[in-house]
């Protein structure tokens, strides 16, 4: 056998190897096995130096030859094989655009947030101007300066959450105050007569806090939405015509509203307010328990003692102020039994509304 031969019969072997290779791997043992360093052609290639001068030409351009074309047949079945590799990963990622997209859950306003922006709305429509106050608040401000007396039953522990209780003595010595998470927004009215003169037409919502077990009627963190008007001449009846307007603009001009005696410590006098019930129309039915009638917040005339607070002369200025809970004229107004689920982020619940 001669050189070119064995060189023959080695190309001839290292096609066929090259043929019979199905994966990339493969093909790439082939060429290592042939063309790598330890491999069967380059040994051959290395073994030329030790040929006689006759022999060399003749084997040299051989060699060169078989090379040449186990290279080329090496890279078209790489080609090759690298398009098997495409065209299976293709099918695998392929995506089919006729089918319709996934529907993505659209988030909404929540309830609660609809009705506060719509009663900011009807008193924004009555030239009334938005005031904030803090959520933890001075017992000066929660109670004191609206008139509630050191002894007044809305002060004991259970109603209120308190941040730092100086149990009495030394709040007094020391001039300091307690400090509680504000049990109603009435505080933002000392606030805003501390800041504001009169004329004031101001509406505060806020989030308030009372030690109360939740339950259908009761939450411990609730909603309020405060009035309060302080002016020249103001009268009871501005304020009953006030809320008349009100109560028409959010459950509809056909219900009628009552006002019943009752008491506040900061107005003087103070009233609870009924609107009549959009059922029975007043008669009293099941779904207002008989009454006729449903309560829907509390209200008065500024008590000159808290006017003395903030330094306002009650002999110039008389107000009104009044105070709701938004998430009682949402129940209202929805006819939801049970005040817990606003909070309870069920949004088959809040997609009603
Ligand atoms: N702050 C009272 C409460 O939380 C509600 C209230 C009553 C507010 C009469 C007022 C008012 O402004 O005049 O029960």
């Amino acid at each position: 056998m001669t050189i070119a031969g064995d060189l023959r019969a080695l190309e001839a072997e290292a096609l066929a190897a090259v043929d019979a290779t199905a994966t990339l791997d493969a093909l790439e043992t082939v060429r290592v096995g042939y063309l790598g360093k330890k491999g069967s052609l380059t040994a051959v290639l290395r073994g030329l130096g030790r040929l006689s001068a006759e022999e060399r030409p003749e084997a040299g351009r051989v060699s060169n030859e078989v090379r040449a074309a186990l290279e080329a047949a090496l890279e078209d079945k790489r080609g090759m094989l690298e398009a098997v590799v495409r065209e299976s990963r293709i099918v695998a990622e392929a995506v089919d655009v006729t089918l319709p997209g996934r529907r993505r859950p659209l988030g909404r306003q929540h309830v609660l947030h609809q009705i506060v922006d719509e009663i900011v709305e009807i008193f924004a429509g009555l030239g009334y101007q938005i005031a904030e106050g803090p959520e933890v608040e001075l017992d000066y401000y929660n109670f004191t300066a609206l008139n509630h007396p050191p002894d007044h039953p809305a002060r004991a522990l259970q109603d209120t959450f308190y941040v730092r209780d100086l149990s009495g003595d030394r709040a007094v010595v020391e001039g300091e105050s307690d400090v509680l998470l504000r049990t109603h927004t009435s505080p933002v009215q000392v606030h805003v007569m501390e800041t504001q003169k009169p004329p004031i037409y101001v509406l505060a919502p806020g989030k308030v806090y009372r030690r109360d077990v939740a339950d259908p009627s009761h939450l411990p963190q609730f909603t309020q939405i405060e009035g309060l008007v302080v002016d020249e001449g103001i009268t009871f009846g501005d304020l009953k015509g006030t809320l008349e307007h009100f109560v028409h603009e959010m459950f509809g001009p056909e219900r009628k509203v009552r006002l019943r005696p009752h008491f506040f410590p900061f107005t003087e006098p103070s009233a609870e307010v009924d609107v009549s019930c959009a059922i029975c129309d007043g008669s009293g039915c099941r779904s207002c328990g008989g009454e006729g009638w449903l309560e829907i917040l509390g209200c008065g005339m500024v008590d000159p003692n808290v006017f003395s607070y903030v330094g306002i002369d009650p002999e110039r200025y008389t107000g009104f102020a009044f105070g709701m809970g938004a998430e009682r004229i949402a129940g209202l107004k929805y006819g939801v039994p049970d005040l817990r689920l606003f909070i309870e982020g069920d949004t088959r619940f809040l997609h009603q509304f």
